[in-house]
């Protein structure tokens, strides 16, 4: 399939075709995400929890995510590759964003970056890496690296007044040239309601079917993830009890002696085999 441009998207969504995006962290990850036929494809920031292991986002570091991301880009062909720069990696300044962005692209391959928030220093990054010629995804709503000063992970926009915070965010990014932005646990009504003023692709999450795709965490949608999972996560298999089935009959088989059979063996002619035992 022909590769997925930013002019492809546009065009998806003035003709009203979802568009398919999903999180991926690793070469087998992105090789399933491109079998599968989806546009878009994020190395999140969200692989510090679904694959390090870390207790939250903000633990991962740029290295970290360059090389899940790298793996990804070995897999992926037609998909769009979006990489999600981490915490601390682009806040200070618009020249530290525009750095860690065109690392991305350099070491690790990205068509596009993507960045949380909507206020005026995320809008500043935002319009200096597009200046640098970098394609760039913005996350409103529900921004996890910023859960804290949002009063955890929670619905946002759920008052007039955080409505109204969340459509600013979305029409400024959208201004400075986001080609796409994520709305993330927001009420379908609102959602509904700015999406009728963007042209930038809308990719919700938590946001109603109103937007103009929909992006899930891989390990949530195929029941990769332990504990428990927001409202909008749906289901779509169970991979972890399938692993963990697998690896428990492989344990007995070895501890019964099931395991290897004789066609798991390899032979040797019985001269060689004599002579060897000579
Ligand atoms: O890190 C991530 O997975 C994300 C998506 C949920 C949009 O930012
Ligand atoms: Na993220």
């Amino acid at each position: 399939p022909a590769p997925v441009t930013l002019a492809a998207l546009a065009a998806k969504k003035r003709a009203g075709e979802k568009i398919v995006m999903v999180t991926a962290y690793d070469y087998p990850g992105a090789l399933a995400a491109e079998e599968a036929g989806v546009d878009i494809v994020l190395v999140g920031d969200s692989g510090a929890m679904t694959v390090l292991g870390y207790p939250d986002t903000n633990e991962v570091s740029v290295d970290e995510m360059l090389m899940l991301t790298a793996a990804v880009r070995r897999g992926l062909q037609a998909p769009l590759l979006v990489g999600d720069l981490p915490f601390g990696s682009y806040e200070d300044s618009d020249e530290q964003a525009v750095a860690t962005a065109r690392r991305f692209v350099d070491e690790a391959g990205c068509d596009a970056v993507k960045l949380e928030g909507g206020g005026p220093g995320s809008v500043s990054r935002v319009r200096a890496i597009i200046a640098a010629g970098i394609p760039v995804m913005g996350h409103v709503g529900l921004t996890p690296q910023s859960a804290a000063e949002l009063g955890g992970f929670k619905a946002q926009g759920r008052t007039a007044e955080s409505a109204r915070r969340v459509a600013g965010e979305a029409l400024a990014l959208q201004d400075a040239g986001c080609f796409a932005v994520v709305f993330e646990a927001i009420p379908a009504a609102v959602a509904e309601t700015i999406v009728g003023s963007m042209t930038a692709v809308v990719i919700g999450i938590g946001a109603g079917p109103t937007v103009d795709g929909q992006v899930l965490v891989l390990h949530d949608l195929l029941g990769m993830s332990s504990g428990g999972s927001a409202r909008f996560v749906k289901r779509y298999a169970d991979l972890h009890t399938a692993t963990v089935e697998g690896l428990a009959t492989f344990a007995a088989e070895v501890r019964d002696g099931t395991y290897p059979a004789p066609e798991h063996c390899y032979g040797i002619p019985d001269d060689e085999l004599a002579a060897f035992l000579t």
